[in-house]
């Protein structure tokens, strides 16, 4: 059985005074068994340093929100993989929606960081999902399974277990629109097919597919239950400890 990860994106909020209120509701929260599920907090980059102290000894790990793929440079503003394994980072998201939209990522860019977070240590959730107005036009798996293929070009089958996926439909994020369980079952059942031909089955199985876009306490359970969703990343809902630890606790 594959286990649960449910990763909070902090997007671009919370201080250094704020991450520490948040890091210590949730963590003062976690008293119970999580049952070999996963918790991973994703703050923005000024405050990875702070959670990764004040998470020493509980069941969080941590996450950044984005990386450059080289190991050093004349990258102004940028930030490296060994940077962020430095201050305690073990995942990375790549490729969020956000960053193709106002970033100008695209799946090749999001591939060459993909293979260097692995290269370096780092697990990448990486990110995929249709428009609305795709959906609307009927060619989600035609642009979710080019997002695979792209963002998974080259990355042997010996490492693609070790990245995680995250199914975004773009209209679901931070909409309040949720997918129904059902929506997000069928493009997670497709991402899982579209892996098992790229690799094969035993492969396909064992990668983790996270669904994000207005996961909260309301909805989590119903999306956790379905057979290919693996976990959540969570947005807007993560930033509150109550309504993130009862999404941790609707996987149970
Ligand atoms: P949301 O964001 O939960 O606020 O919709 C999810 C995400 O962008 O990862």
């Amino acid at each position: 059985m594959r286990k649960k990860i449910i990763a909070g994106n902090w997007k671009m909020f919370k201080d250094l005074r704020e991450t520490e209120d948040l890091v210590r509701g949730l963590t003062s929260r976690l008293t119970f068994d999580l049952k070999g599920n996963q918790v991973i907090i994703c703050p923005p980059f000024t405050s990875l340093a702070l959670a990764s102290k004040l998470i020493e000894g509980k069941p969080v790990e941590l996450g950044a929100q984005n990386m450059h793929p080289e190991d050093e440079g004349a990258f102004t503003g940028e930030v490296s993989p060994n940077m962020l394994k430095s201050v305690g980072c073990s995942y990375v998201i790549l490729g969020h929606s956000e960053r193709r939209q106002y970033f100008g990522e695209t799946n090749e860019s999001i591939n060459k960081k993909a293979k260097k977070a692995i290269a370096s240590g780092l697990t990448p959730i990486v990110c995929v999902g249709e428009l609305l107005e795709e959906r609307e036009k009927g060619i989600t798996e035609q642009v979710v399974g080019t997002q695979v293929r792209g963002c998974l070009k080259d990355v042997p089958e010996a490492e693609v277990e070790r990245l995680i996926l995250a199914y975004e439909p773009v209209w679901a994020i931070g909409t309040g629109k949720t997918a129904t369980p059902q929506q997000a079952q069928a493009v997670h059942q497709f991402i899982r097919k579209t892996l098992g031909q790229l690799y094969n089955w035993t492969v396909a199985e064992k990668v983790v597919i996270q669904y994000g876009g207005s996961v909260k306490p309301e909805n989590a359970a119903e999306l956790l239950k379905q057979p290919d969703i693996d976990g959540a990343l969570v947005g807007g809902a993560c930033l509150k400890p109550d309504s993130f630890v009862a999404i941790i606790q609707s996987c149970l």
